[in-house]
């Protein structure tokens, strides 16, 4: 079983960085395999196409989509580290989560 440590927020200087590589430490030599998934690294742009991503069928016009969907697709599993911006997640993985359909 694969499981994605999915890091959420993409700011600068942020916090999550050192959370993020806190808890694939942890989990690294446990019965699954570990892969650290940096939402900074995919630039994933805001939803704008107009094809519903569940209509996609994993095959996106814009190839930094299409590699964030490979990213999550190639994952059993997934550990969210995330800050609470206003009371919910990040702007910029809500857009990334609401770019992916059947992954
Ligand atoms: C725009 C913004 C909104 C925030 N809103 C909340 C909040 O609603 N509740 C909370 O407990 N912390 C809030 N915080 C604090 C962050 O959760 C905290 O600083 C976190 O470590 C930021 O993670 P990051 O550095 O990886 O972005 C907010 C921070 C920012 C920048």
């Amino acid at each position: 079983m694969k499981v994605g440590i999915v890091l959420g927020s993409v700011r600068d200087g942020r916090a999550g960085e050192a959370v993020a590589n806190w808890v694939a430490k942890g989990a690294a030599g446990r019965e699954a395999t570990y892969e650290l998934i940096d939402l900074k690294a995919f630039d994933v742009p805001l939803l704008t196409t107009n094809t519903h991503p569940m209509r996609a069928k994993k095959s996106y016009d814009d190839e930094r989509v299409q590699a964030w969907s490979d990213a999550i697709d190639a994952c059993d599993a997934y550990i969210f580290v995330t800050p609470e911006y206003n009371h919910g997640v990040p702007g910029a993985l809500k857009n990334a989560v609401d770019s992916l359909g059947q992954e």
